[in-house]
């Protein structure tokens, strides 16, 4: 069936199962899935019941949208998200993030569990992203461009939303915890890096590196929708080795100040 089709078949199937008319998206990173359970009034959509949603398979991610108030505006949250490397498509993978936009979504907090680089980061640091490096071998727009959806060429100056980078830096500091601002890297995964490819993402000017995030945010900009991106280091990348527990260990230690942030960042955020 035809992806717009589709996008429209998912997003009628949830507005016509829920009051609420979310205008703040949250995608939530492996670990930092519990600030959904603090979204409260809500109503929740299993992956598997919305036509055309992908599931996610790890686990740590659950697999489901929910929609309800949070710092009293009304968002619609991913717990669990939709990987590259579970060998879904990149159309796939985004699929979330053209329906929440259906949904009328116009900010997008998209975040993820993450390898530092930089080595003023450590494990626990929260990382604002600036910029990213796009190392995923397929692009999510690759393709005939859908004009519904956005332009053919979109311009990429912009992905991360000064003024969401300005705001979440406020939050921080007014809550006072310490943020940083660089440049994330995307690979494929389902592989941690090797200590040479760790030493080729440095140089190359990453900060942090991850499995996610930035298929989503370039859908976000070709859709139109500011994005605030949030890396939370769950690892600093070659000292000592990654396995999928100590990720989900270090971003249960991360959660309430991520939880903190994001909430007052979604409090003070002013929308169309
Ligand atoms: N590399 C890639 N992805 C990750 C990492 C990492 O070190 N940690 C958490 N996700």
């Amino acid at each position: 069936m035809e992806y717009l089709q589709q996008i429209k078949e998912a997003s009628e199937y949830i507005s016509s199962r829920t009051n609420y008319a979310p205008k703040i998206g949250l995608i939530l990173g492996s670990g930092l899935g519990e600030l959904a359970d603090t979204i409260e009034p809500a109503d929740h959509f299993p992956y598997g019941e919305i036509p055309h949603f992908p599931v996610s398979t790890v686990s740590g991610h659950n697999g489901k949208l929910v929609i309800g108030k949070f710092e009293d505006k009304e968002v619609v949250a991913m717990q669990g998200r939709i990987h590259y490397y579970e060998g879904y498509s990149m159309k796939q993978v985004t699929f979330p993030v053209r329906v929440m936009k259906a949904l009328g979504v116009e900010v997008l907090i998209v975040t993820n569990a993450c390898g530092g680089l930089n080595e003023n980061l450590y494990v626990g640091a929260l990382m604002l992203i600036r910029d990213h490096i796009n190392m995923m071998p397929e692009n999510p727009l690759r393709g005939p461009n859908l004009d519904e959806l956005g332009p053919r060429f979109p311009d990429m100056l912009h992905t991360y939303d000064r003024e969401l980078i300005e705001l979440a830096k406020q939050v921080a500091s007014e809550k006072g915890q310490e943020v940083f601002e660089g440049v994330h890297c995307a690979v494929t995964g389902p592989t941690f890096e090797t200590n040479a490819e760790m030493h080729m993402l440095k140089v190359l000017g990453a900060d942090t590196v991850g499995m996610s995030t930035i298929p989503e945010a370039i859908v976000a900009r070709h859709a139109g929708i500011r994005t605030l991106g949030i890396s939370a280091v769950t690892d600093m990348s070659g000292m000592e080795e990654v396995t999928h527990e100590s990720v989900i260990k270090a971003a249960n230690e991360i959660k309430p100040r991520f939880i903190d942030l994001v909430s007052g960042v979604v409090r003070k955020t002013t929308l169309a």
